[in-house]
This record gives C-alpha cells, structure tokens and sequence, in this order.
C-alpha cells in the first residue's frame, strides 16, 4: 500500500517500504534466529554457514525459490530480515 504510493508519486520505493521492515531491527532477527548457521550473509557478523544458499544479492533477485525453512519467524520479524537482506 505504501510502496504503492509512493511509486504512484513518482518516487522510487524504499526496500523498507516494500517490505514494510526494519532493516536494523532485521539484523538483530537474523542473529537471533541464527540463520548464520546455515547461510553466509554479508553484514552478519558470524554468518558463515554452508549448509544453505548465500543470502547475499538476494535482493538483486526476481524471485526467492522455496520458502523460509518453518523456524516460527513472526510476519514481524520476517519483514525486518526482508528489509535487512534488500538493503544489501
Ligand atoms: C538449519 C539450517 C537453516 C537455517 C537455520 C536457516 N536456513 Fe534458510 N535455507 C536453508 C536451506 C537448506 C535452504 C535451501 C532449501 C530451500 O530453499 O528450502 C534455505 C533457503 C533459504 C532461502 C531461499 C534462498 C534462495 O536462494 O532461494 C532464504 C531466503 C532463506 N533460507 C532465509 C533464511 C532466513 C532469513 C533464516 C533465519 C530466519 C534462515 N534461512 C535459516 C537452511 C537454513
């Protein structure tokens, strides 16, 4: 709705817009769900892990396969790692 508008307005969306998160309150999810263990994400102090796909550049892509692994991420909480994985 808001992106929305402001596309309407002739003004480019802010990922934080998009997504309606917070990419700072973004990071402090990441870490507290520990999405490190599995994915390298730049920015994430520790986030080194292999065991899934880099997160990094995710926001240079069209589309994002499969979904979140069910790790109880809150809508909250899931726009806020949005934001922080599209400012990178
Ligand atoms: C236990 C390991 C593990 C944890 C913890 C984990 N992931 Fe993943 N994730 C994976 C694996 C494996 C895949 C690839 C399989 C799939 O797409 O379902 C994946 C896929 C993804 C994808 C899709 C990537 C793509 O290129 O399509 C995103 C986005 C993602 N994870 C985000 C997160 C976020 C955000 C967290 C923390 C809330 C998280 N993951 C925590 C293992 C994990």
């Amino acid at each position: 709705m808001i992106a929305t508008l402001a596309a309407c307005q002739g003004k480019p969306p802010s990922s934080d817009s998009i997504t309606g998160g917070d990419p700072r309150r973004g990071l402090d999810a990441i870490q507290r769900y520990g999405c490190g263990a599995c994915h390298r994400i730049d920015g994430v102090p520790g986030a080194y892990g292999k065991v899934g796909p880099t997160l990094q550049n995710i926001g240079e892509r069209a589309y994002v396969a499969g979904k979140l692994p069910d790790l109880g991420v809150g809508e909250i909480d899931a726009r806020d790692i949005a934001a922080f994985l599209y400012h990178q």
